[in-house]
């Protein structure tokens, strides 16, 4: 079965996200456990185009599997292009949880808890205080964190980049909650949505006369959601599918994903993982609406 592989491999690239380092141990050992031997490529591709190895054994791998960041370091390497000579197989890691053919990313399940704990806090000060906060959660192309984020934080409004709300619709509510409700409101704002985040719908809101007597604050998270030990759900969801990209280079597969699909192990061709869409759930969109 395995008469062509003698060695593999890895590195990390693109933003770092929580659980990328139980993947790679998984990756290491199930590969070792084959009698591979296994390289280290630090610094993502560019390592790769640099040479940057690191031999890797069973110890190389101890004690961090609770470790957020990555041991091999990453990097966003725009130059490499898709000639290769080795067979190229891929896990889904980034906090932003928009890669088509797997239902999570390894990452997601850490920012999101990451970011509902902080609108948890943010909302004792909005609540203390009578204030408005908009809150801007990572995303620049997705709506995952802030639409999932905005439903466990009980926040009043959700703007996505998947849907364009106008700023007269967002002033309206706004205006309808901070006199119906509480004197306090949470808005969370994904940071790629059409406005252009939190900073600038604060500003745009000022400079209308009618929310003078509104105080409103933003608060951005940045990378403090891309940080932290992993949760539970993301060191198994990562450790699955390091050991799933093994087999799936031993059993001869060549640039696809590895991803899970209703709770099984899926494969899908990289060129479909970023030729397509992963759609929100527009239900849930549905629901922030009803429940705020
Ligand atoms: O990894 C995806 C992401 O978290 C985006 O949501 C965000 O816009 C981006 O990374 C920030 O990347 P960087 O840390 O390279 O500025």
């Amino acid at each position: 079965m395995n008469d062509e592989i003698r060695c593999i491999g890895i590195l990390t690239s693109g933003g770092d996200a929580p659980g990328m380092n139980a993947c790679v141990r998984a990756a290491v050992r199930t590969a070792l456990a084959q009698d591979l031997r296994v390289v280290g490529i630090r610094r993502g591709y560019e390592g790769l185009i640099e040479g940057d190895f690191v031999e890797m054994d069973g110890r190389s791998v101890s004690n961090i599997v609770q470790a957020g960041g990555t041991i091999l370091k990453s990097a966003r390497s725009p130059g490499m292009n898709d000639e290769h000579d080795t067979r190229i197989v891929g896990c889904p890691g980034t906090i932003d949880n928009d890669l088509f053919g797997t239902d999570d990313t390894i990452g997601y399940d850490t920012a999101l808890n990451t970011a509902i704990d902080n609108i948890d806090r943010i909302r004792d000060t909005a609540d203390a205080h009578d204030r408005l906060f908009l809150v801007e959660v990572m995303g620049r192309d997705a709506g995952f964190i802030a639409l999932n984020s905005g439903i466990g934080g009980g926040a009043e409004l959700v703007l996505i980049p998947e849907t364009i709300t106008q700023m007269s619709d967002i002033k309206d509510r706004i205006h309808s909650l901070m006199s119906a409700q509480s004197r306090s409101s949470i808005v969370v704002v994904a940071e790629g949505d059409e406005h252009g985040g939190a900073t600038h719908i604060k500003e745009a809101l000022q400079a209308d006369d009618s929310f003078d007597n509104i105080d409103l604050r933003v608060c951005i998270l940045g990378h403090t959601q891309r940080g932290g030990s992993p949760t539970a759900r993301d060191r198994v969801l990562a450790s699955r599918l390091g050991s799933a990209a093994i087999d799936a280079l031993i059993e001869g597969h060549d640039t696809v994903m590895v991803g899970v699909v209703n709770k099984d192990i899926k494969l899908t061709p990289m060129r479909n993982v970023f030729g397509r869409k992963k759609n929100i759930n527009y239900e849930l969109l549905k629901l922030t609406q009803l429940l705020s």
